[in-house]
């Protein structure tokens, strides 16, 4: 579905990311794991169109995506919600949702947004509060339902834990799983590497702008480099 070719991103001369190559199989979730700078977020944003490449390809169910507009890649599908959740926090959080569906005819809007407030219940009690106001959790879940607004077929995930409360984490775990189990494609980047190889068919790892190891998420999980590194010892 999702196929990066020797991927590579600079800001003016830093590399942040070298020649990585990744693929996203239909209805897989994968993993993208790495410490802080490693080049997580450079691969996402230039996977939206946020980011030009300046090397290799990216190609999305056969046609070549790099170099489109980050609208046409919407519309093809890849739906990004960004690291820090980026919410308008003085608007509502229907406001929010309604943002996720710029590109969509009106007709559908309603119908999209009711689908929202019936896998995420708070968020319909909270429908006409500022966004800013609701928890972390409830944040998070906002963002989300503005990625589903655009009806993706692939999902792009940016570190949805970071900052949440362990328990948190769990609910948003569960939720990534549930958008699993519906069929969506889901690219997860994280480095809480505990919940990302929990729900990973595959997992790439990044250090410094490579990819220094691939595997399946169980594999990953055993595999004692990735335990020292990134699990918090073997
Ligand atoms: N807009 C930018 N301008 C210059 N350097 C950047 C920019 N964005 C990211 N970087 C640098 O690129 C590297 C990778 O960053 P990033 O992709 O955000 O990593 P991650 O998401 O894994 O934390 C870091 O060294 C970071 O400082
Ligand atoms: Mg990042």
């Amino acid at each position: 579905m999702l196929e990066l070719q020797n991927l590579s991103v600079h800001y003016d001369k830093v590399e942040a990311v070298r020649g990585v190559s990744l693929h996203v199989g239909q209805g897989q979730t994968v993993c993208l794991i790495g410490a802080n700078g490693a080049g997580k977020s450079s691969i996402l944003r230039s996977i939206c169109g946020l980011q030009k490449p300046s090397g290799g390809q990216i190609h999305y169910q056969g046609l070549r995506i790099d170099g489109k507009t980050p609208q046409h890649i919407v519309k093809l599908g890849i739906v990004q919600v960004p690291e820090g959740r980026r919410l308008f926090k003085l608007m509502t959080v229907r406001e929010n949702l309604g943002l996720g569906a710029y590109l969509q005819p009106r007709a559908q809007i309603q119908q999209d947004m009711e689908a929202v407030f019936e896998r995420f219940p708070i968020l319909r009690e909270k429908q006409h509060q500022a966004a800013g106001k609701l928890s972390g959790g409830q944040q998070q879940m906002v963002a989300i339902g503005r990625a589903l607004m655009a009806r993706p077929k692939l999902l792009l995930l940016d570190e949805p834990s970071l900052g949440l409360s362990p328990k948190l984490m769990d609910e948003i775990a569960e939720l990534i799983g549930q958008l699993k189990a519906s069929g969506l494609a889901i690219l997860l980047i994280e480095q809480n590497a505990h919940m990302a190889l929990a729900l990973a068919d595959y997992g790439y790892v990044l250090a410094v702008g490579q990819c220094v190891l691939q595997d399946t998420g169980s594999e990953l999980k055993q595999n004692p480099e990735v335990a020292r590194a990134y699990l918090g010892g073997a």
